[in-house]
């Protein structure tokens, strides 16, 4: 069956006009909100499982369902890979037993990553894959690059990979992460690998993958090595 995903329309034909200040405001300001006490418990359950595991970590931020998870846990197995989402509902659909080196976390992730950067978590990876686009003008400050939990996603450091359906979504964020930082990395389009086995089939990593994919829409993918980073 065909899959059939509308393709992103939006009235921007580039990265925001607004992103740049809205960056350096989250960069200059004093977020103190306290994380949700459900998101604080989540966390701390986590951390107890991460320094049990004892391996670098892997995070899989907004992971859906939890598939990405469970597919980078498998590629994976030298690694701990936690996967976060606040969808319970998503959470909970049965997609197998998870690996043992895989904990799925329901969380509120501004909340989560603040808290993962006040315990100086170092993800090795931090994967966001196909976040919610939000692609109305008016929506910037809900996209994670015009976000104020911005800069505590740039300070976790680490080799980070985004993945969107929206180009202008992934230039964005590329452009967010240069204002803060000074980093570049690379963005591209990208299809997704093929399995060995006949026919080629592709190896999608999330459903959304999937479902844009084969409805015809150009995957793009952002690589930065945010490694040592400095937020200057
Ligand atoms: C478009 S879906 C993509 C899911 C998955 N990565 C995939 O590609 O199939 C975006 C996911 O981000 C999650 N999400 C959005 N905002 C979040 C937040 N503040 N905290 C945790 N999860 C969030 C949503 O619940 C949703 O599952």
């Amino acid at each position: 069956m065909q899959a059939s995903s509308r393709t992103i329309t939006s009235s921007q034909s580039g990265p925001h006009q607004d992103l740049v200040r809205r960056v350096e405001r989250a960069r200059d300001g004093d977020w103190q909100r306290p994380p949700a006490a459900h998101t604080r418990g989540a966390f701390e359950a986590a951390a107890e499982w991460l320094e049990y595991q004892s391996r670098p970590l892997i995070l899989d931020a907004g992971c859906g369902v939890g598939l990405s998870t469970r597919r980078l846990a498998e590629h994976h197995p030298d690694h701990a890979v936690i996967g976060v989402d606040r969808s319970e509902q998503r959470l909970a659909r049965d997609h197998g037993t998870l690996p043992d080196n895989a904990l799925l976390v329901r969380a509120d992730l501004v909340d989560f990553w603040r808290l993962a950067l006040a315990a100086e978590w170092c993800p090795a990876w931090h994967y966001l894959l196909y976040p919610n686009p939000y692609p109305k003008s008016t929506q910037l400050k809900k996209r994670w690059q015009g976000h104020p939990v911005f800069p505590a996603i740039v300070a976790l450091g680490g080799r980070l990979e985004l993945r969107s359906n929206w180009e202008i979504y992934v230039r964005e964020f590329a452009l967010a992460v240069k204002t803060l930082c000074g980093r570049e990395g690379e963005v591209s389009p990208f299809v997704p690998e093929t399995t060995s086995a006949t026919p080629f089939e592709q190896t999608f990593l999330t459903p959304f993958e999937q479902k844009y994919f084969e409805s015809g829409q150009t995957l793009w993918r952002y690589r930065v090595d945010l490694t040592a980073t400095a937020i200057t």
